[in-house]
């Protein structure tokens, strides 16, 4: 599997979504190739966005769900914490989960976090997802983004070695 690394600069709300979609296709593109046996053993893509209000995590999932060939348009969870999407052409699922609002494991438990993150062959964007603590799949994409002083916003991106 290639490695999702490194660090860059996005210097519009446009560029970070570009990302996002970019992101989401060679995920599909990787997400086709595994065999039945394989998808059996890996539950879903899960990529964990980790920054500030306004630091951009909705804009990257919008450009992700555009990668994916969702055409209806993607809200903020917020309020509702998760949202489901069906991903074109696919029994598969994009699942968009906003913790911010999360207190505690009985708020995970109530969203049915375990059958989400259990769910191979889908993808699942979590904003806040330092709130998932134990909950935290081992395999994941780690992404944080971060606004310097300047205004100037910083997307990082890591897969968990397993
Ligand atoms: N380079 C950039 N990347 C992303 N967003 C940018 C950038 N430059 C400006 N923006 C603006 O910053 C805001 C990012 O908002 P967004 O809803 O994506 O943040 P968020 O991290 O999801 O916040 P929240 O934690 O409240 O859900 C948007 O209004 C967007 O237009
Ligand atoms: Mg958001």
């Amino acid at each position: 599997m290639m490695d999702f690394e490194g660090e860059v600069r996005t210097k519009s709300a446009q560029e970070t979504a570009a990302l996002g979609k970019e992101l989401a296709i060679q995920l599909k593109t990787q997400n086709a190739e595994l065999n039945d046996q394989k998808r059996g053993q890996v539950g879903a893509t899960t990529i964990c966005l980790y920054g500030e209000l306004g630091s951009g995590k909705t804009t990257f999932a919008q450009g992700f769900a555009k990668g994916l060939g969702i055409t209806s348009r993607l809200l903020s969870p917020t309020f509702i914490i998760v949202r489901r999407y069906q991903v074109s052409n696919t029994s598969d699922f994009l699942y968009h989960l906003d913790l911010y609002r999360v207190g505690g494991e009985k708020d995970l438990y109530d969203i049915g976090i375990a059958e989400i993150l259990a769910d191979t062959g889908s993808y699942v964007l979590i904003e806040w997802a330092e709130k998932l603590t134990k909950n935290l799949p081992e395999k994941r994409i780690d992404i944080w983004f971060t606004v310097r002083e300047n205004g100037k916003h910083h997307i990082k991106i890591r897969q968990t070695k397993i």
